[in-house]
């Protein structure tokens, strides 16, 4: 028989965990400054200061860097609204309270250094950039239905902070500009660090209730979108970034859903009751699911991209 425990109970339970790994994280993270991964050089005044407003012509982005670029800014422009879901969620007292305010200040400087880069060097539309944020903020994150807890949130920061470094990641190698991949290696660092706190959290969840933690997992997955679902042209901009493999299924599948599954024996564990059980054979279904998804995509992928190639040959004859 496993235990059902109450949210109130299992913050308490992991306290000493969420210690010891906010001690261990702390001992990890490396002090970085924004101001040292922006090219001020680059940098001149708009009009409003005598200077010359933004004009396309001025971007060395390419259209998908760009559209990667302000798709991970506003993801972490949302930073209040993520907030709020982990300080509603965990304990704000003790190691929980110290992590809720040290994992947000260093979220923080995510949108900080991206916005500094992206104005000084003139790579996207300043304006356009301030009117999707003031949307998107205003809209704030929208959870599924019925989310909630301690839990589901773990659970669900835990993919998301290995979704976003793959992102920054991967953008950063299509800016095809030195300085801004330097940029955003250092951000996808830290969602690394961000991750592994959130992953031990999560795992000692299942240890301490296997049957509600793994329930909480799969719905978390078989209910998944990316943070900067809500942005505007999320769908549009997503499918893009998919196209040139920012981001796209078999990553999600492969380099965040399955090591995570893995890191927490999902599939080898024997401390599940019924419940857990059941769980179990529903994310089996929706690995299944996600892994006949991602062979549909590359294939409808591949058509799409040569069909972009034979119509780029055709311009040219
Ligand atoms: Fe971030
Ligand atoms: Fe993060």
């Amino acid at each position: 028989m496993t235990r059902e425990l109450t949210q109130y109970q299992i913050l308490r339970e992991l306290e000493p965990v969420a210690e010891a790994n906010l001690n261990r994280h702390l001992s990890m993270a490396k002090e970085w400054h924004p101001h040292d991964y922006v090219p001020w050089e680059q940098g001149r005044n708009f009009a409003a200061m005598g200077g010359e407003d933004w004009d396309p012509s001025q971007s060395r982005l390419s259209e998908v860097a760009k559209i990667a670029m302000v798709t991970n800014l506003l993801t972490e422009d949302n930073l209040p609204s993520y907030h709020r879901e982990i300080a509603e969620n965990f304990s704000q007292d003790g190691a929980w309270g110290t992590w809720v305010g040290r994992w947000t200040a260093e979220e923080n400087r995510h949108g900080i250094v991206i916005r500094d880069y992206l104005v000084v060097t003139r790579g996207v539309d300043p304006v356009a950039l301030e009117q999707a944020r003031m949307i998107h903020m205003t809209n704030g994150v929208q959870s599924p239905e019925n989310w909630g807890g301690f839990l589901e949130n773990v659970a669900y920061v835990t993919f998301q902070e290995l979704a976003t470094r793959v992102s920054h990641r991967n953008t950063g190698r299509v800016c095809d500009d030195p300085i801004a991949d330097r940029m955003l290696q250092r951000i996808a660092a830290d969602e690394n660090l961000h991750m592994i706190f959130y992953r031990t959290l999560c795992g000692a969840g299942l240890d301490l209730v296997p049957d509600q933690a793994l329930e909480a997992i799969t719905k978390v997955l078989t209910h998944f979108v990316m943070p900067g679902h809500g942005m505007p042209n999320f769908r549009r901009n997503g499918v893009i970034m998919a196209k040139h493999g920012i981001y796209d299924l078999r990553q999600h599948l492969e380099d965040v859903v399955a090591p995570v599954l893995k890191n927490w024996n999902v599939f080898e564990r024997n401390d599940f009751g019924p419940r857990g059980e059941r769980a179990r054979e529903e994310l089996a279904a929706y690995l299944e699911r996600l892994t006949q998804d991602v062979a549909k995509f590359e294939e409808q992928r591949d058509r799409m991209l040569a069909r972009e190639a034979a119509r780029r040959e055709l311009q040219t004859v």
